[in-house]
């Protein structure tokens, strides 16, 4: 095994060569080059150490015979719980109160929040991570309702199913949880933005291509929406000129949702898992 610190992509993937399988991760280019360029160098498997697969050109790497795992589910909670810490940095301000008392400025101007107790949680996607999320709102309080195409009996207790329209209408904190496809692309744009209330809050741990960034942009600046705390971009880094870099009331965290120690321990030993079994021929983790 050798660890090298570039990441993968097109101009990269020959330096698999010798090795039947690479690791890559969310922000890794693994599209059509850089299958074609990892078939050229003989690699047989593609290990994702991630849950997300959408950077992955499976049809090429199909094509090619290249097998593709991910990691479901290493850690639901660790990223449910950064959704809600981001939904708690917009409601309450804190990026702003920490500046201003580091410059010995205890004045409560723009600190003003409001309880999370008692309103409306919207989880679009429940899944893993959109169910431990529901959880966590359930514990503030909150009224929980949900979108998604397929219901999780787990949550029927306390969730409320809805139409996407009545989730954005009706939900103070809106929070992202399905995967990005190409039905899910762009599915946050001007015309869905226009039906949230201007007082709730967007919080996307997903994927960044999610929702249209410009509209976004424009409606946390024209304040048609209160705030947004996003974990991912559609490119990361950003371009520096990313209007979001700037919006009103816009927190972005380096996609780090996933980031607590439980879940890095989990997600190195369910990646180590996928290339034994791989090895034992009982493939797990498939993604096809
Ligand atoms: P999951 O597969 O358990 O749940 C996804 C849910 O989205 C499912 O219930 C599915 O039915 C639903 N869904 C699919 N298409 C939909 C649509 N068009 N509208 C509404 N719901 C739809 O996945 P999990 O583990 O909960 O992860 C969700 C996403 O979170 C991943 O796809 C990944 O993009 C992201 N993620 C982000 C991390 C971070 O560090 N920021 C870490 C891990 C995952």
């Amino acid at each position: 095994m050798e660890y090298l610190k570039t990441g993968l992509a097109a101009r990269t993937a020959s330096l698999a060569k010798g090795y039947d399988a690479v690791c890559a991760f969310v922000n890794s280019d693994v599209g059509t080059k850089t299958v074609e360029a990892l078939h050229e160098a003989g690699v047989k498997l593609i290990l994702m150490r991630c849950a997300g697969f959408n950077n992955v050109d499976l049809k090429t790497a199909a094509k090619y015979g290249i097998d593709v795992r991910r990691v479901p589910g290493y850690s639901p909670e660790a990223v449910a719980e950064h959704a809600m810490t981001l939904a708690m940095t917009v409601n309450r301000h804190m990026h702003k109160a920490y500046t201003k008392v580091r410059e010995n400025d205890f004045s409560l101007g723009g600190l003003m929040g409001f309880n999370f107790y008692q309103k409306t949680a919207g989880i679009v996607g429940t899944g893993k991570i959109g169910a431990a999320m529901a959880r966590i709102c359930r514990g503030f309080g909150m009224k929980v309702i949900a979108y998604d195409v397929y219901q999780n009996e787990s949550l029927k207790d306390f969730v409320t199913y809805v139409t996407l329209d009545e989730l954005l209408a009706q939900s103070d904190l809106i929070s992202l949880h399905c995967p990005l496809t190409e039905e899910t692309r762009g599915l946050v744009g001007r015309k869905l933005l226009a039906l949230m209330k201007p007082t709730a809050f967007l919080i996307n741990t997903a994927r960044g291509a999610l929702v249209d960034e410009l509209a976004l942009a424009e409606a946390l600046d024209q304040g048609r929406l209160a705030g947004a705390g996003l974990d991912v971009l559609t490119q990361e880094p950003p371009e520096p000129g990313n209007p979001l870099l700037s919006a009103q009331n816009c927190v972005i965290t380096p996609h780090v949702a996933w980031a607590a120690k439980e879940a890095r321990e989990r997600l190195i030993r369910i990646v180590a898992e996928n290339l034994r079994r791989y090895q034992e021929g009982r493939p797990q983790n498939v993604v096809s």
